[in-house]
């Protein structure tokens, strides 16, 4: 850059002389002569058509007008610098991958909110890896993907865990059913129909079961099914009520079965985003977490 303000290779001497206070250490710093320091001094002075420094004895001072272009000089130069590290983040950004792994119920939200991060940046690729609670914790452990999405993640001092959007679990039941369209059902007769319910190792099942213990109360479990999708469809033929993630009902995923209002029947956590400490983040990774804890 050039003009009629000096380049930034004037100014950056300039701030070097200043800050060393003395040409022969600036020299040093920026591994110039001696000589080519003075020699840009003086033509940003010329150009700037203002004294900046004065000799005092061996030692080299600086004007009013000096200091002040020191302190404008700072400032653009710590611009400059901080331009070259964000263009070398979005270039690392914009040839990066990531790797999700995601219970199952996660996958009615997360690509929604890696839509949003790809309208940013287009060429990213995306991996997701899905399984219930239980195999995302051995996929941790494995070390496999960048990032895991869990509500109930594993405690584990080893691993981060941001907070995003909270997970509530509604109840279910067929279109048709006598429970639909009441202002509330009883816990009690909520408990004696027969309930399916999600498989050992998921968190749905796992918060469920946590919420039963807790209240002191059994649900008619019926049958046991490893998928929420499945589970719905086995709701709407009939077979039985359940409990799911209210994201599973949502971008039109409520079609045939209807929520059910269960006195009580209060669940709820919240969804996190999930990585391991040591494994270092790459551009695109910094990024992405960025945009994940915006979602809360
Ligand atoms: P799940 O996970 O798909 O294993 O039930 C949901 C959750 O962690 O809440």
């Amino acid at each position: 850059m050039s003009g009629s303000w000096g380049t930034l290779r004037q100014f950056q001497i300039l701030v070097a002389v200043y800050d060393e206070g003395s040409v022969t250490r600036a020299a040093e710093k920026l591994f110039l002569s001696q000589p080519s320091v003075t020699m840009q001094l003086n033509k940003l002075q010329d150009t700037l058509g203002i004294v900046l420094t004065y000799p005092q004895g061996r030692q080299i001072k600086f004007t009013e007008a000096g200091k002040m272009v020191v302190e404008h000089a700072r400032r653009l130069l710590t611009d400059y610098y901080d331009l070259g590290r964000r263009v070398t983040l979005l270039k690392g950004i914009e040839q990066g991958g990531l790797s999700l792994g995601l219970v199952t119920t996660a996958k009615y939200f997360i690509p929604y909110m890696v839509g949003e991060f790809l309208q940013q940046y287009p060429s990213i690729e995306f991996q997701f890896n899905l399984g219930n609670r239980q195999q995302i914790i051995e996929r941790i452990g494995e070390d496999i993907d960048d990032f895991y999405v869990f509500s109930h993640p594993p405690k584990d001092k080893e691993l981060a865990t941001v907070p995003m959007l909270k997970n509530r679990l509604v109840a279910i039941a067929p279109i048709g059913h006598r429970f639909v369209g009441r202002d509330s059902v009883s816990l009690a007769e909520f408990c004696q129909e027969p309930m399916l319910m999600r498989e050992a190792g998921s968190g749905t099942r796992l918060s469920i079961e946590q919420f039963c213990q807790s209240r002191g109360i059994e649900l008619n479990v019926r049958m046991t099914i490893e998928s929420n999708e499945a589970i719905k469809h086995t709701v709407m033929s009939g077979l039985g009520l359940s409990i799911v993630s209210e994201h599973v009902l949502s971008h039109g995923g409520s079609q045939g079965v209807a929520q059910i209002n269960v006195e009580g029947l209060d669940i709820s956590s919240r969804w996190y985003m999930v990585y391991r400490q040591s494994r270092p983040l790459s551009a695109v990774a910094q990024a992405f977490l960025q945009s994940a804890q915006a979602v809360s």
